[in-house]
């Protein structure tokens, strides 16, 4: 293993820091920020042509909901990597750990940036997320199981964020220009964590008893649902701040939506891949991620 995080280490050697490397000039005022078909109400949901004001203000809010889930998860990361000092991990896991933390909050500071741009600082833009914080900081960096709720979360955001800029590519559907290097470049940095999650994760599991396993595929499946949940569905509050009419009725429309529960199973492929294998998640049905 400790091969792969060196090679791992090695392509994340050279930081730039992704607030002076986005270039914030590069706005279009007319482009949504994310492709209409990937949010969570239509233009036929809310009676609009999909080029009008009201979709594009929707994408912002959307945008920012990626951007808030971003944040949270990125600090619990941190917060549970530092909390220990490094003193007693081997060498190659200390680096990996400082640069995730280092580009983490590069990160943050980035989509915090994108949030305020929306105006949508001070709203609720991701859904429950107080039972999952509590779970997320009493997960050690030594278990498997930190480093399983490390791969659902950047793998949930990280899959989205990529349909989100095929589709803008394949179909020639223009998204802004910043909004697109945003995710871009999160996107290059994720594929690193992704794979040092994976590595992490896959040297601690052999440690693991049948009843620590039994624990660990409970509290995956919880996580997972959570994070669905939490991450890709609109709050009311953050439809009403984006000017949405309804703004509660259609919280409860895009969660009820098949089309949206099917863009989440989608978004849960790759963690119920991986972890299906060991805490047997595969049976983890469509209807468990409705908000
Ligand atoms: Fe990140
Ligand atoms: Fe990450």
């Amino acid at each position: 293993m400790s091969t792969q995080l060196e090679k791992l280490t090695a392509h994340g050697a050279e930081y730039r820091d992704p607030v002076a490397a986005i270039d914030w000039d590069r706005e279009d005022d007319d482009l949504p920020w994310l492709p209409p078909e990937m949010l969570s109400l239509s233009a036929d949901d809310l009676g609009v042509p999909e080029r009008s004001k009201l979709i594009q203000r929707l994408s912002q809010a959307e945008f920012s909901r990626l951007c808030a889930a971003g944040i949270w998860l990125e600090g619990l990361l941190i917060s549970r990597l530092s909390a220990k000092g490094f003193l007693e991990l081997p060498a190659e896991e200390t680096r990996i750990m400082l640069q995730e933390i280092r580009e983490e909050t590069g990160h943050s500071l980035m989509f915090l940036t994108m949030i305020e741009r929306a105006g949508l600082q001070k709203t609720r833009l991701l859904g429950p997320t107080r039972l999952l914080t509590w779970v997320a900081q009493r997960l050690n960096p030594d278990h498997a199981a930190f480093w399983a709720m490390v791969y659902i979360g950047e793998t949930v955001t990280d899959t989205y964020a990529r349909l989100c800029l095929k589709r803008a590519q394949d179909e020639g559907q223009g998204i802004s220009p910043v909004a697109s290097d945003v995710l871009s470049l999160h996107h290059k940095d994720e594929a690193r964590h992704i794979a040092a999650a994976r590595a992490l994760l896959a040297s601690r599991i052999d440690k693991m008893g049948l009843i620590e396993r039994f624990v660990f595929s409970r509290t995956l499946k919880f996580l997972l649902r959570g994070f669905l949940k939490a991450t890709l569905y609109p709050t009311a509050e953050s439809l009403e701040r984006a000017g949405i009419p309804r703004s509660k009725e259609m919280a409860a429309h895009a969660a009820r939506c098949p089309r949206r529960a099917e863009l989440a199973r989608q978004c849960a492929v790759p963690a119920l891949t991986l972890l299906g294998r060991t805490a047997e998640l595969a049976r983890f049905s469509v209807a468990d991620i409705r908000p």
